[in-house]
C-alpha cells in the first residue's frame, strides 16, 4: 500500500480541502469495500480533539464521524464531565471502516498496524490545522497511531500527558504547511489524555463501571480546560 501522503496535495491548507482530497484516497485497500472516506468534523479552534478508531457501519453510510452507537454514548459522556461540546474536533485513525461480512452483517474488524502507518499522514495533516489545548485519544487503535505500538491505555490512562515528540515527530507536522499565513500555530498540541473507547463500555460486561471510567478520564480533560 502507498498510504495516504501521496492523496494529499502539497500546500493543502484547511481541513475543508483536506477532507476533499481524502474523499479520493486510495493509500490503502480499505477504500474498496467501504462507502466512503470518513474524515473528522469539528470546529478548527477546537479546544479539545478526539481521535477514535475507524468509522463504523453507521458512520461509513452517513459520512460522519461518531454519530453511531458509540457517537452517542461519547457524546452523553462528555456532556456529564463537563466539556463544552462546542469546541470540539472528532477524527479517527483511519478513514476508512474496515469490516468483515457475517452472513448480510458487516462486522467490524480491528484496523491492523499497516492501515494505521498508512492513514496516519490524514492525522498528521488534521493536527498542523488544529491547535488544541487537550487531545483525547480514545482506545488501542488511537494510541497506537499517536504513541506507538508499545503504549498501554489501561496502564495510563486518565492523566495529561505532555505530547509525545519522539512518537509523534514534529517533522511529520512540519512537512504540512498550515494557516491562511503560513504560519504555524504551534509545534504541537500541548497535552494529551488517553481513555477506553466508548464501544469498549457499550460491550463491557459492567457498563456502569465502564461508563463512569470514561466519564472520570474527560474530567481530567475539562479540568485541563480550566
Ligand atoms: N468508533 C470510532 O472509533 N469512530 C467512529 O467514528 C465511530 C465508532
Ligand atoms: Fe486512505 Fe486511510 Fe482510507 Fe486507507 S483507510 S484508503 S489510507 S483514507
Amino acid at each position: 500500500a502507498p498510504g495516504a501522503q501521496e492523496f494529499i496535495p502539497p500546500g493543502t491548507d484547511s481541513l475543508a480541502a483536506l477532507r476533499d482530497a481524502a474523499g479520493g484516497c486510495r493509500g490503502c485497500e480499505l477504500y474498496r469495500d467501504a462507502t466512503q472516506t470518513v474524515f473528522g468534523r469539528g470546529d478548527e479552534r477546537a479546544r479539545v480533539v478526539f481521535v477514535g478508531e475507524q468509522p463504523g457501519d453507521v458512520e461509513d453510510v452517513q459520512g460522519l464521524p461518531f454519530v453511531g452507537p458509540a457517537g452517542h454514548l461519547l457524546r452523553r459522556a462528555v456532556d456529564e464531565a463537563g466539556i463544552d461540546p462546542k469546541h470540539l474536533y472528532i477524527t479517527n485513525a483511519v478513514k476508512h471502516f474496515r469490516f468483515e461480512m457475517r452472513g448480510k452483517r458487516r462486522l467490524h474488524k480491528t484496523p491492523d498496524r499497516v492501515h494505521i502507518v498508512a492513514c496516519r499522514p490524514w492525522l498528521v495533516a488534521e493536527f498542523a490545522q488544529l491547535d488544541p489545548e487537550v487531545v483525547v485519544v480514545l482506545g488501542a487503535t488511537a494510541a497506537k497511531a499517536l504513541l506507538g505500538p508499545s503504549f498501554r491505555v489501561t496502564q495510563s490512562r486518565g492523566v495529561l500527558l505532555p505530547w509525545p515528540e519522539s512518537a509523534q515527530r514534529p517533522q511529520d507536522f512540519a512537512k504540512v504547511p498550515v494557516g491562511p499565513t503560513g504560519q504555524r500555530k504551534s509545534v504541537a498540541p500541548t497535552q494529551l489524555v488517553a481513555t477506553i473507547h466508548p464501544s469498549a463500555v457499550l460491550r463491557a460486561d459492567d457498563h456502569d463501571a465502564a461508563y463512569a471510567g470514561l466519564v472520570a478520564d474527560l474530567k481530567v480533560v475539562a479540568g485541563a480546560l480550566g
